[in-house]
């Protein structure tokens, strides 16, 4: 992390902050502003790192946004990602060569392979410097921060967890965050569908405890890394080699058969018990809304170990632009030339950052038969973590550019109609919190690649159109109408709901000459003139199997908060806000600068 610390002061790229900050919401308030700004501003130091309420100073700097922007996620790659990308398609291409020349090249290219493959030391490495062990052993020792009002308490947001299989022949490394509960037990948020979850099972059945090493810094490439959804029993090592040419190299935890990289910051160290399970969260995460509290695996840690000068590395989570945007852009950039592999005529594909990635994909095929694009949904949904997908829009080549959102959604918008729509069921990711049940729910694909013929409607003005709605849905506040050039314009409600959504709908089907695609969202907290975050809601709030409905030409889209009106019978949870009162606090201290347009842009 020192290293990297340069590396950013080199490239202007760090911001460091000398104030005392509370680890608790201030320290993660400014981060989430930060990487909110152009260009998703500095990675920010924070130096002095205090716990105001256990009167607690902490000698290591916490570190933070260190992937928040391209720039410096390509710095972090030491390298472009499109060519990590290129090397990976280079390699599962490889044909066998014709020519003298085109041999040694491939063996140049082949012996460059050696170096993916991670080296096991003998000895101790930097990061055992300092060791705690037994009564040592304290979790608040470390600069553990909770990001959120509503969260369960501290959370480790970026630990890298070393775990193994059973028989200890496969290993794996994924990023999973860990509730720190007492000075020496932390949660294991390793969800159902994870790699570590699949482990766990083994050893439960074995009736045999699970080692467990948790890694905290070091190169952020293996922070990277644990982040990758690379298929079950392949350790994600490999991919470090690969990326810098360098074997990671090892050594053995203290307490734990694990292996993990010799040069990290920090090592937490444990076993978990497969026999008890505890509450976990709430937690603000990805998806911008508070994950429910939900029992999961604990560890009882035996051992943590530090470098001489550590530096705690961390991130946050919440409403969308945030660090995993530009994590995110790595892994779809250099996991393309791989999914290729599962739908071959796939020329590109796009998850837009303010959807919470897999709430809408957005994917460029080349059709050649009739049912092409829903054999490419239905590749998509069984894919690894692809599966995940809840909404896909599939487009033919001559689409325009998917980051090109205007002409994008122009080109959608004029050749839609009804029939585009396919509507199924599948698994979802454990974060979803809008279908019915957890786990699985609706799935929607659009079927872009072929053109319909579609007659514009009769438009009106949004007041005037909103006055014709209240004469028919009493409860509708505000209107606003997008995209009114295209064939298919839509017009989003907001109302204060008294009733379930597709009442709201079928009244107004009398409005089809004038309305096609209308998309409902709650009045509060929503702002009809802000697509950006209506995309996040909606997306995130509609499970498609419930909330579409269709008359003629018009199509219904249900983006409320869901409750008894919906037999909705989970708990709906709040989306993430930062807390009013430590805003104030860190302006008054000008620590908080974010300027007003974007704190109302992103609904922080
Ligand atoms: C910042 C961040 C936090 C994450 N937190 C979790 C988490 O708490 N639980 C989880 O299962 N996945 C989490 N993920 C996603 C996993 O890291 C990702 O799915 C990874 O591929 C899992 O590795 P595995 O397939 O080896 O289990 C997180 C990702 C990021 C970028």
């Amino acid at each position: 992390m020192q290293k990297t610390i340069k590396l950013l002061k080199k490239n202007n790229e760090l911001r460091v902050i000398e104030e005392a900050l509370d680890i608790y919401l201030e320290i993660p308030h400014i981060a989430y502003a930060e990487v909110k700004k152009k260009d998703g501003g500095k990675a920010l130091l924070f130096t002095n790192a205090v716990d105001k309420q256990n009167n607690k100073t902490f000698d290591e700097p916490v570190l933070m946004n260190i992937f928040g922007s391209y720039k410096r996620c390509e710095l972090l790659f030491g390298r472009s990602i499109e060519s990590v990308a290129d090397e990976i398609t280079k390699l599962l291409h490889m044909k066998p060569p014709a020519k003298f020349m085109e041999k040694v090249s491939m063996a140049r290219e082949l012996f460059t392979l050696k170096d993916i493959f991670p080296k096991r030391l003998k000895g101790e490495g930097v990061c055992q410097k300092i060791k705690y062990l037994d009564g040592d052993i304290d979790l608040s020792k470390l600069p553990v921060l909770t990001t959120w009002e509503q969260d369960g308490g501290p959370f480790i947001t970026m630990g890298q967890v070393y775990t193994q299989s059973l028989d200890g022949d496969m290993v794996n490394l994924g990023m999973y965050r860990l509730q720190v509960y007492d000075k020496n037990h932390l949660g294991m948020h390793w969800q159902i569908h994870k790699d570590s979850s699949h482990f766990f099972d083994q050893y439960q059945k074995a009736g045999k405890k699970m080692p467990v090493s948790i890694a905290i810094g070091g190169d952020p490439l293996y922070t990277w890394c644990a982040t990758a959804p690379l298929p079950y029993g392949v350790n994600e090592l490999l991919m470090y080699g690969l990326i810098t040419k360098n074997p990671a190299k090892l050594v053995k935890s203290l307490t734990t058969p694990l292996y993990i990289p010799e040069d990290v910051d920090y090592v937490i160290e444990g076993w978990v018990d497969t026999n008890e399970m505890k509450i976990e969260g709430p937690f603000g995460d990805h998806t911008g809304y508070y994950t429910l509290a939900e029992p999961y695996p604990v560890m009882e840690v035996s051992a943590i170990t530090t470098k001489k000068e550590p530096v705690f590395l961390a991130t946050v989570v919440g409403k969308p632009p945030l660090e995993d945007k530009y994590m995110g852009w790595a892994t779809g950039k250099i996991f393309f030339p791989l999914l290729k592999t599962t739908a071959p005529d796939l020329v590109d594909y796009h998850m837009p950052e303010n959807a919470g990635f897999h709430n809408l994909i957005l994917a460029k095929m080349q059709p050649h038969y009739k049912g092409h694009a829903k054999q490419f949904m239905h590749a998509f949904w069984g894919a690894g973590q692809m599966s995940f997908v809840k909404h896909a829009i599939f487009l033919d080549e001559k689409a325009p550019k998917l980051e090109n959102y205007g002409a994008l959604t122009s080109y959608i918008l004029d050749r839609f109609t009804p029939q585009c729509l396919f509507i199924t069921e599948g698994i979802l990711d454990a974060l979803d919190h809008s279908s019915p049940e957890s786990l699985v729910g609706g799935k929607l694909g659009i079927d872009m690649t072929a053109a319909h013929k579609v007659e514009a409607p009769q438009l009106l003005g949004d007041e005037e159109l909103l006055a014709e709605v209240k004469e028919l849905i009493p409860d509708a506040v505000e209107l606003a109408q997008f995209m009114r050039r295209c064939k298919n314009p839509i017009t989003v409600i907001s109302v204060k709901k008294q009733k379930n959504v597709k009442e709201y709908f079928d009244a107004l089907v009398t409005l089809s000459t004038h309305i096609r695609i209308v998309v409902f969202v709650d009045e509060a907290k929503n702002d009809v003139h802000n697509p950006y975050m209506l995309l996040w809601r909606v997306t995130n709030n509609m499970d498609a199997q419930r909330d579409i409905f269709v008359s003629g030409l018009m199509v219904g889209i249900d983006g409320t908060n869901k409750n008894q009106l919906d037999n909705f019978s989970r708990e709906w949870p709040d989306d993430v806000e930062c807390t009013p009162s430590v805003i104030a606090s860190l302006k008054e201290r000008g620590l908080f600068d974010l300027d007003t347009k974007l704190i109302e842009k992103y609904q922080i």
